[in-house]
């Protein structure tokens, strides 16, 4: 759960800061994304390198979900008869709602891929235009899209609120001035990373990029 956890929540940090060169300008954020395709060369061929970022992205998600459903498992069967008298759920929102949280961020990649990556459901969708794609897809008459990308990003911040909190108690914050600590440097966290995603779409639907 951990390690799958940590390779994905590093590549959600290297996409948002990919994100932010937005505002340095079209053509170099062209070039930045086309230099995505070409990193490894010459010693990989072609966009081989993407292909292994992809596998590597592909076998995380898929082994943070079945680590996720064998843990939940575990737990049912730690309590087989359930609770007569259920107690106040413990924990915080974003704890409770690591499930549902999860199955949304799955789904929102999905219509991201065929959005962005794949250009199907993009009024652009030319792959060789990244920057004309973005602009195009938060336009301010497709508030909705943004509307969208700003619920699944708040998701995604929840889900990595209680995923670091988690991790940094796993790391030896115990104790409750631990607790609080791992609490606070996961909350900044989640937001720092939910502004830095944010912050492109309300940048095009207010006309700063354009
Ligand atoms: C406002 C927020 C976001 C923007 C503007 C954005 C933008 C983009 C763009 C432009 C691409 C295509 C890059 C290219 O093919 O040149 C892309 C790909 C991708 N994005 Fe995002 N993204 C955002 C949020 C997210 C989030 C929150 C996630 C994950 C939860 C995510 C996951 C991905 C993935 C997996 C790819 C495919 C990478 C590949 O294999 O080519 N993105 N994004």
């Amino acid at each position: 759960m951990a390690v799958t956890g940590i390779l994905l929540a590093l590549f959600l940090i290297a996409h948002m800061l990919g994100n932010l060169k937005v505002f340095t300008g079209e053509t170099s954020f062209d070039h930045y994304a086309h230099w995505l395709r070409d990193i490894g060369k010459p010693l990989l061929p072609g966009v081989w390198f993407l292909w292994i970022l992809r596998t590597v992205l592909v076998v995380a998600v898929v082994a943070h979900i079945v680590a996720a459903t064998v843990l939940a498992r575990r737990a049912r069967a730690a309590r087989p008869v359930k609770y007569a008298h259920r107690k106040k759920v413990n924990g915080s929102y974003a704890a409770r709602t690591m499930r549902w949280g999860g199955v949304i961020i799955l789904l929102f990649v999905i219509y991201h891929l065929l959005d962005l990556t794949t250009g199907a459901l993009n009024p652009v969708g030319d792959a060789s235009k990244p920057y004309g794609n973005v602009v195009a897809d938060f336009a301010p008459e497709r508030w909705y899209v943004t509307l969208f990308y700003t619920l699944a990003i708040l998701a995604v911040g929840f889900h990595l609120r209680h995923g670091a909190f988690s991790a940094f108690r796993s790391l030896g914050q115990q104790t409750p001035r631990g607790e609080r600590r791992a609490r606070t440097a996961a909350l900044i966290f989640a937001v720092l990373l939910c502004a830095g995603y944010l912050v492109v779409p309300f940048a095009v639907l207010t006309g700063l990029v354009s």
